[in-house]
């Protein structure tokens, strides 16, 4: 039986988790259909900044809307440890349309706080801050559509850290912007993420990306997705895109993520050839 467990610590000592998932598995349409997850396993620690790479289809969105609650039809367990019952478990940034159209940025970056009726004094300055710290201050009055693909997302990372959940979770927030906007984005959100030390599981197809955010990256393999590999990224906090790029130890562990990386993306495009299963 599928199980979302809430409680104050980790049933899977003795590594002390803030999400920890064991034997996930999933399937969409019964018997005859997809194997998306076989049996992953992961475990996030409180503060850590995890990035999951994989190839497309390896089940990367599936996992992640089964630990945001999104999705409760699944076997195997996660657990997310509630340290404080009065904050939101998680919240999600999509790779698009996070915002609500009809609500402008202000009332987006409320929503979070609003919905567990933390929108007092405190909360309302909490909004302004994250507002001002994404650069989005002259725009608080304004609606989605008036704004750049880059400045939604800038509105999504402030929505999600406004709402100071428990476990951040972030699927492709970048991925439809242009590379100038993502360096952008990038220190951003570095400096955000070094602030607040959420625990963070963020989902990219970008090795890049998920170097120079991460502590730790995770290679998932190819449909169906299970854990390949994971590698602790070295750098220095605080970080800048550039430093980290600039370091000769980023060549040698995109390297080492690629070699990991490469046999199930190829192994992917073979099952494509073929058609599927
Ligand atoms: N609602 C659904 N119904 C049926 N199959 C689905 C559904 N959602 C996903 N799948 C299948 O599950 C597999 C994993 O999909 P998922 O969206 O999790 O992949 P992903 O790793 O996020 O891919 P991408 O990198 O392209 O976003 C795919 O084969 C997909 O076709
Ligand atoms: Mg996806």
């Amino acid at each position: 039986m599928p199980r979302i467990a809430l409680a104050t610590e980790s049933r899977f000592d003795p590594v002390p988790a803030k999400l920890a998932i064991k034997d996930l598995s999933k399937a969409f349409g019964g018997r005859a259909g997809v194997t998306a997850i076989d049996n992953l396993s992961l475990e996030v620690r409180a503060g850590e900044f995890v990035s999951i790479v994989g190839p497309s289809g390896c089940g990367k969105s599936s996992l992640i809307r089964i630990v945001a609650g999104l999705d409760a039809e699944f076997e195997g367990d996660v657990h997310l440890a509630h340290a404080n019952p009065g904050r939101l478990l998680t919240a999600m940034v999509f790779q698009e349309q996070s915002n609500f159209p009809w609500m402008t940025v202000r009332e987006n970056v409320s929503y979070g706080l609003r919905m567990i009726g933390r929108l007092d004094a405190e909360g309302r300055k909490r909004v302004t801050e994250y507002i001002a710290k994404v650069g989005l201050a002259r725009f608080e009055n304004a609606y989605p559509h008036q704004l750049s693909g880059g400045m939604r997302q800038r509105a999504s990372v402030a929505r999600a850290f406004a709402a100071d959940p428990e476990i951040l979770l972030m699927d492709e927030p970048f991925g439809a912007l242009d590379e100038q906007n993502k360096v952008l984005l990038h220190d951003e959100l570095i400096r955000i993420w070094e602030e607040t030390r959420k625990t963070v599981l963020f989902i990219t197809h970008s090795i890049d990306e998920a170097l120079v955010l991460s502590d730790r990256v995770v290679v998932m393999s190819a449909r169906p997705g299970r854990i390949k590999d994971a590698f602790e990224v070295p750098f220095e906090r605080p970080r800048s895109v550039m430093a980290v790029k600039a370091d000769p130890r980023y060549g040698q562990l995109f390297k080492r993520v690629w070699d990991a990386l490469r046999d199930e993306v190829l192994r992917t495009r073979c099952g494509e050839e073929r058609g599927g299963e």
